[in-house]
């Protein structure tokens, strides 16, 4: 992203729009849901609340500040202003280690793009309709067992981003995002007054906020870490990138409140519409990545208007998805424009078919290459591994601990609008608790 060939954000609610709609995607509605079961529920959401509280906030205003700051693409960004304040020039490592984290995630965020698009013809042909939970699950699996379905899928929603990225069209995103984004979160709620006739309703609710402690290890706090960084974009470079656009009125604290508070919203509500269907029809709580796949469908096959609202449902999603997946595409492009000859759409044809070569393996890892293994995992689960458990949080750390340690003090308070006792909470939260808790969380998962 160039300055020359992006202008400022029009106005605070665009950027809280074009904010939300990177942070909002398949991590919020597909990812979150099922760690939550994975990781033995309420446990895991309170350790999540706090991550996103004393360590998301912190490091997305950070990250902001480094953009505005910088007025630069993240790794000149981070270079520039390290050498402002006399430091070496290889803090911009931060910013290149945030495109390759963009890179890596793309990969395997568009196979599941790619799934969203299959759901969302399946519900208008009516797949869904009557079936019981061995139905939807064959489904699903048969969807996985076949590369050359995968394929398409990851190809066609491959397209639609690089068809974006490369015209550059933020204006037009932003539209759609104020309106498909509204919609999305009525979608859910009318999935979650399902979810309350199902009888099952208080079943999900205890399992997501009576916490049995008993469940935490440093596996589950990890992973918590590693959703909140991912579900606000964070670590990536992204949010340094949007934050280079700002306008110097806008309130960085209290910016970052109204995207993180929208962001968590929509993950709870997701959780609160899939844990009912998952205790009415005694599916699997820990079924990983296909949890959405497999209870969803099951309420749209079988009640009224199902077909309307399942079609409605997965195409928001697939759009949910595409926002974010945009803003991944757009650093690794960044790159290759600013680092090569290429023009704008060759940037962003390189930078599309090289991650779409990478997601190609991570799909061949639910059938063809399932026994191909890296350090005990799959292609799919190691690019997600790799990426939320350790590149995005250290990413993130260094990015806070920039701000907060190498950029003057005084300068930041001001920026942030600080009073006494603000400055005193910052400075605490953001030189001590956040990167602290970062760096215990991966020692006591080591
Ligand atoms: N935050 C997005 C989501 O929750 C995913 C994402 C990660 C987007 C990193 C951009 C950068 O789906």
């Amino acid at each position: 992203m160039s300055k020359l060939s992006h202008a400022q954000w029009s106005s605070r609610l665009t950027f809280i729009l074009a904010a939300t709609g990177s942070a909002v995607g398949l991590g919020n509605i597909w990812k979150f849901p099922y760690m939550v079961g994975d990781s033995g529920g309420a446990a895991f959401v309170l350790v999540y609340l706090l991550c996103i509280a004393l360590v998301g906030l912190p490091v997305l205003v950070a990250e902001w500040l480094i953009g505005r700051r910088g007025q630069n693409n993240p790794a000149n960004a981070m270079s520039d202003l390290a050498k402002s304040v006399g430091q070496p020039r290889i803090w911009m490592i931060v910013g290149i280690s945030g495109i390759l984290g963009a890179f890596l995630i793309l990969s395997f965020y568009s196979v599941i793009g790619g799934w969203s698009l299959y759901y969302t013809l399946s519900s208008v042909t009516g797949a869904f309709s009557g079936q019981d939970a061995d139905g939807i699950g064959a489904l699903f699996n048969g969807m996985l067992g076949n590369p050359g379905l995968l394929l398409l899928g990851h190809s066609v929603f491959m397209l639609l981003v690089i068809g974006i990225v490369a015209r550059g069209v933020t204006k037009g995103l932003e539209g759609a995002v104020r309106t498909l984004m509204p919609a999305l979160g009525v979608l859910l709620l009318v999935l979650v007054g399902y979810g309350m006739t199902t009888g099952h309703f208080g079943e999900a609710l205890g399992f997501m906020f009576n916490p049995d402690f008993g469940a935490l290890n440093g596996g589950v706090v990890l992973a918590a870490m590693g959703q909140a960084f991912f579900t606000l974009s964070l670590g990536m470079g992204i949010m340094m990138a949007y934050g280079s656009y700002l306008g110097k009125e806008v309130n960085l604290l209290k910016t970052a409140r109204t995207v993180i508070i929208l962001d968590t919203v929509v993950a709870l509500v997701a959780g609160l519409a899939i844990f009912p269907i998952v205790f009415a029809n005694g599916l699997d709580l820990d079924s990983g990545p296909g949890l959405i796949f497999v209870t969803l469908p099951l309420a749209f096959g079988n009640m009224g208007g199902g077909v309307i609202l399942g079609l409605m449902f997965f195409l928001l999603l697939t759009f949910a998805a595409l926002t974010s997946a945009i803003s991944l595409l757009e650093p690794v492009v960044e790159f290759v424009e600013e680092r090569t000859p290429l023009s704008r759409v060759g940037s962003t044809l390189v930078a599309g078919v090289a991650t779409w070569v990478l997601g190609v393996a991570a799909l061949l890892a639910f059938n063809v290459w399932s026994d191909v293994l890296i350090l005990g995992f799959n292609v799919f689960d190691f690019l997600d591994v790799l990426t939320s458990k350790y590149l995005l949080p250290l990413t993130g750390l260094m990015a806070i601990i920039f701000v907060a340690w190498v950029l003057d003090r005084e300068g930041v308070r001001q920026e942030l609008g600080l009073g006494d006792t603000g400055a005193k909470v910052w400075t605490l939260v953001s030189r001590f608790i956040a990167p602290l808790g970062v760096i215990v969380v991966f020692i006591s998962s080591l």
